[in-house]
């Protein structure tokens, strides 16, 4: 099936949001440190430039995870595929991922990483697309709302491809 990738936001829109998620993290841990859990490897691009822009002692892990089912279909059953490499107990944790979709991922992560007692756990999403929402899950910081489209681009993948794209695109299959 043939396709077109249309700018959703750009580059300097991207940056504006992330921008203003970070001086909301800055106001937030004010005096304290944070621990960035990236979830690579979709959140790498927003955490990179989020982290730039954060003014307290910032420490950083990453972890990838998969979701079990058949293509697009998220099956709320989350393998770990790289787990952290260190612990977190008494941290103050900050999750970063790239899209919160059905939520899935984040909800079974979520209390994955409260069960190995951080003092605090939050959730931080570059792109929140809440109709397609299965749960209750909701980012704590947050840059962007999208419809539901497919989106690429600053780390999303479709296929693999665009993650290196500057700017946010959605993915338009001809009729
Ligand atoms: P969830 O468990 O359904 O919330 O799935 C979240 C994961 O699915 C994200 O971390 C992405 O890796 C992937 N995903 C969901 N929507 C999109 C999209 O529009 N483009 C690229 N990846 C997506
Ligand atoms: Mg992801």
């Amino acid at each position: 099936m043939s396709y077109k990738i249309e700018t959703l936001i750009s580059e300097e829109e991207l940056k504006k949001g992330i921008l203003r998620v970070a001086d909301e993290i800055n106001r937030d841990y004010k005096g304290r440190s944070v621990h960035l859990i990236c979830i690579i490897k979709g959140g790498v691009f927003f955490m990179t430039e989020l982290s730039k822009h954060l003014n307290m002692d910032v420490t950083m892990d990453f972890m990838s995870v998969s979701s079990y089912g058949s293509g697009t279909v998220s099956s709320g059953i989350v393998k770990i595929i790289k787990d952290l490499d260190d612990p977190i107990e008494g941290r103050d944790v900050i999750i970063v991922e790239d899209i919160i979709d059905t939520g899935n991922t984040m909800k079974y992560l979520m209390q994955l990483l409260e069960d190995r007692k951080p003092n605090s756990v939050k959730l931080c999403a570059m792109l929140d697309k809440p109709s397609r929402r299965v749960n209750d899950i909701k980012p704590d910081y947050l840059a962007f709302t999208v419809e539901d489209v497919f989106v690429v681009g600053y780390g999303l993948d479709y296929d693999q491809k665009y993650r290196n794209l500057n700017y946010i695109g959605a993915v338009v299959f001809d009729e």
